[in-house]
């Protein structure tokens, strides 16, 4: 295991698409964490996917699940958690996220838009006009991705196993600017 960290938990944020699941397996795998997911948590909690939590619960419903499930995961350590897009918005959850280290996965909307393309498994983007509707959550969002520690910038052509070797090879930078 590789102790840098000593053990304080690493929260992937960043939109839809930005790539934090695969991100955060290989990441988990260069610290020798475990890997946990909020949304696959929140469907085995609720029995349900997220998109039929939407549907018959409603968002403010999938926004509290969220909330108990990395309120729950905050307890663990050695651990790389990817979050659900919208976990920023709730202050109540920085609380959480704050006590780990943050890195936000930030990519262009058509990247992101272009990976969502025919993808039904977001509610959110259940629109007539996805692309616009991307551009305004990010836009809504941005100020709060931001207070992340780390951020880091997809590259054209970098492959998820190279984005997490790059956050691996920052995290000791990031650390000394948290002291
Ligand atoms: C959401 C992102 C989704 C999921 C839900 C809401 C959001 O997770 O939590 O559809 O508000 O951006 P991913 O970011 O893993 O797609």
């Amino acid at each position: 295991m590789n102790d840098i960290l000593q053990g304080i938990n690493v929260y992937l944020v960043g939109m839809m698409g930005s790539g934090k699941t695969t991100v955060g397996q290989e990441l988990a795998r260069h610290l020798g964490y475990r890997f946990f997911d909020t949304d696959t948590l929140i469907e085995r909690v609720a029995e349900k996917t997220v998109s039929e939590i939407f549907a018959t619960e409603g968002e403010v419903n999938f926004r509290q699940l969220e909330h108990q499930v990395l309120c729950e995961l905050a307890a663990y350590q050695h651990s790389v958690i990817a979050t659900g897009g919208g976990i920023v918005i709730r202050t109540e959850n920085w609380s959480y996220l704050r006590c780990g280290l943050v890195v936000w996965l930030d990519a262009p909307v058509e990247t992101l838009f272009d990976r969502l393309r025919g993808d039904s498994t977001r509610p959110l983007l259940d629109d007539r006009d996805p692309l616009a509707k991307l551009e305004a959550i990010l836009a809504a969002r941005r100020s709060k991705y931001e207070q992340a520690d780390l951020h880091v910038l997809f590259q054209d052509g970098e492959s998820p196993a190279q984005i997490a070797q790059r956050i691996f090879n920052d995290i000791p930078t990031v650390l000394k600017s948290r002291v």
